[in-house]
């Protein structure tokens, strides 16, 4: 196993807030570092913002702000919201740090020096969402299909590199290196771009278009595309070239990105780095989607879900264990907090919690508190090897660990506690304590409860660091007992036989769904009554819509259902009129309300309506409609 370990996240635009994408690739590196810590590596961790091009500048602008003070004020909204979800980077990069340009600058002189880039017209198709030139066989419909919106024809002298050349290498290199891009499928999809012509990458932007970029230290009039000076981040973070984190790390990096930036880690940054001199990444780790309820998240929809909210609501563990758990890892997810809710009731508060507490209890109660000793050979007696259980969970937990397969990890964890919840079901300690001749196997089970307890924190650890710590402490450890440093922490029996334990503790209180989750709004299916075919306005006006205050009201005998109005509206009117379910005559007098003037009269029970009175009328009854300030009698209604 390698004894170092560096891990980097994109570093995020900073033209919109953290959201819980964001905060899902920064959680899983933060947790991919801290198992390695567990390993008793050295680990370096990286994420920061990407703070240069176009879309930062109009951001800006839209806010009134210079690029400068725009950047600084949301690159601090990432910064600041990663402790709050307990993740520890160990740098958060800028690129607008002085050494990230001086970088940027020295690799763009390095390869301009070499003959790789070359300065040539290039009239194409530009799309301003992608800010890159966008080939023909990229469109749908004639679209770019990322931004639904036709790119436009652009002629402009650029600076180019030469990253055709390089395909070939580039194929073999995917495909003699399985994992070099995981999961599988997403090497795949590399290679299959890679079937098509690879062409040179338009490395410059024209300063007259765009000013906010780091400039080529070979031509003053352009900035350096937003890529290129990005990509580059993950070496300049260690002080490369020469910076002595750089040699330790590099060699052991591995990124974390999703599927939508998979064309530029996985094609350009291999492509630079072979070009530049600099060795190749090991890894590129690449996970699907959150979606929410099925749909995308976007701004737009107003559906985006702010991570922190989610953490003060349900915990930063219990979201961290619900991000990691939920998503199988290159595949898409779909969030929702009723899956927070199921998730945390089921695995933390129910199998985790409970058996939390009743083991800790059981050990105050049977022996005062203090781990008992555990006479191994008991063991073979009661024909269930829990240690062999625990084992057999661990290495599940390590390869999928590795491997980048959180939800594979934390899968076996948890089949390792349902497996102990069973095993106090079975061994049934409360029997064993009363049948004072079988004090040893009562000895072996708690121990071997409260080792297990242990080594579970073990595992959670890298996922739910307070939650670890919290039950080692309890178990009597500190913990540092969580990292390794000293004994490996995932091997059994560890846990010292005498070490006084606290009083049991409730991990995860259950979460009531019915506070929890905001309140189910039915679905809107359109009204309970389909709209009518379409009039035109020249229909409408033949309506003569008028004001009218009722001066008298009567019911009619035999007619349940409609009342005699005498109206004023400028003239008198009698209108019979179907509210007498709704409405008593007495109520009525003295209403304003609106008249269809102009229907052509009609003989009901005897009498001549000679208009009608409009009401919101469904199986509820009928509603008059009224004028929401006073207008004389007459008044047109239109
Ligand atoms: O692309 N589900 O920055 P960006 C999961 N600056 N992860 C998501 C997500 C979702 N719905 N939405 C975003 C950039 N992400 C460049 C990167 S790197 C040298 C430059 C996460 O702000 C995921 O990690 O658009 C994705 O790759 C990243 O945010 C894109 O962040
Ligand atoms: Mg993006």
């Amino acid at each position: 196993m390698e004894s170092r370990f560096y891990v980097t996240t994109p570093i995020y635009y900073v033209n919109a807030r953290p959201h819980l994408g964001h905060a899902y690739t920064t959680i899983v590196a933060d947790i991919a570092q801290r198992y390695h810590q567990t390993r008793g590596q050295e680990t370096f961790f990286l994420t920061g913002t990407d703070e240069h091009g176009d879309k930062l500048a109009q951001a800006a602008q839209k806010e009134g702000l210079t690029p400068r003070e725009y950047v600084d004020k949301m690159s601090a909204a990432f910064r600041n919201l990663w402790p709050s979800l307990s993740i520890e980077p160990d740098r958060f990069i800028r690129t607008t740090d002085p050494d990230h340009i001086k970088v940027v600058q020295m690799v763009l002189q390095k390869l301009f020096d070499m003959g790789e880039i070359y300065f040539a017209q290039y009239e194409g198709l530009y799309c301003f969402g992608c800010e890159r030139f966008i080939l023909e066989r990229e469109l749908v419909n004639g679209k770019c299909p990322d931004h639904d919106r036709a790119p436009e024809l652009l002629s402009e002298s650029n600076y180019f590199f030469r990253m055709g050349k390089y395909r070939d290498w580039l194929v073999k290199h995917v495909s003699e290196n399985p994992g070099f891009i995981r999961p599988q499928r997403y090497a795949n999809e590399v290679l299959g771009f890679l079937r098509e012509p690879l062409e040179d990458l338009c490395i410059s932007r024209p300063k007259s278009r765009l000013a906010w970029g780091i400039e080529l230290p070979f031509d003053k009039n352009f900035v350096t595309y937003v890529w290129f000076d990005a990509l580059l981040n993950y070496v300049t973070a260690l002080g490369y070239p020469d910076g002595e984190a750089f040699s330790r790390f590099w060699p052991v990096a591995q990124h974390v990105v999703a599927k939508d930036i998979l064309k530029p880690h996985g094609i350009y940054w291999p492509i630079m780095c072979k070009a530049a001199g600099i060795p190749l990444y090991n890894h590129l780790n690449v996970h699907g989607y959150w979606n929410i309820s099925e749909t995308k998240m976007s701004k737009s929809l107003g559906n985006v879900v702010e991570p922190l909210a989610m953490a003060e609501k349900y915990g930063v563990d219990a979201f961290r264990y619900f991000l990691a758990r939920e998503m199988s890892f290159g595949l898409d997810a779909s969030f929702s907090e009723e899956a927070i809710v199921n998730r945390v009731n089921a695995d933390l508060a129910n199998d985790l919690g409970n058996l939390f507490m009743r083991v800790l209890t059981m050990a105050h109660k049977y022996r005062d508190g203090v781990v008992p000793e555990c006479d191994c050979s008991s063991e073979d007696t009661m024909a269930w090897d829990l240690s062999g259980e625990a084992k057999t969970a661990v290495a599940q937990y390590l390869a999928a660990m590795e491997d980048f397969s959180f939800h594979k990890a934390m899968t076996a964890a948890f089949e390792f506690v349902s497996g102990m919840n069973r095993y106090v079901d079975i061994t049934a300690p409360w029997t064993l304590a009363k049948d004072k001749s079988s004090r040893i196997p009562l000895d072996a089970v708690l121990y071997n409860l409260m080792e297990g307890l242990r080594m579970t924190a073990a595992m959670l650890y890298p996922v739910m660091p307070e939650t670890a710590r919290v039950m080692v402490e309890h178990l009597g450890l500190s913990s540092e007992s969580l990292l390794g440093g000293g004994d490996d922490p995932l091997a059994w029996g560890t846990l010292p036989a005498g070490t006084c334990i606290k009083k049991a503790v409730a991990l995860f209180p259950r979460i009531d769904p019915e506070k929890a989750l905001p309140p189910q709004e039915p679905e809107k299916k359109g009204p309970a009554v389909p709209i009518k075919p379409e009039i035109t306005y020249q229909d409408f006006e033949k309506l003569d819509l008028r004001v009218a205050t009722v001066v008298a009201a009567e019911a009619i005998p035999k007619a349940k259902k409609i009342l005699k109005l005498t109206l004023d509206l400028g003239e008198p009117r009698t209108v019979v009129a179907g509210i007498a379910l709704s409405y008593k005559p007495e109520e009525l007098v003295g209403k304003k309300v609106v008249v269809l003037a102009n229907l052509a009269p009609a003989k009901l029970m005897g009498i001549t309506s000679q208009g009608m009175v409009l009401a919101a009328v469904d199986e509820e009854g009928a509603r008059l409609l009224a004028l929401d300030r006073p207008a004389p009698e007459g008044t047109p209604v239109k």
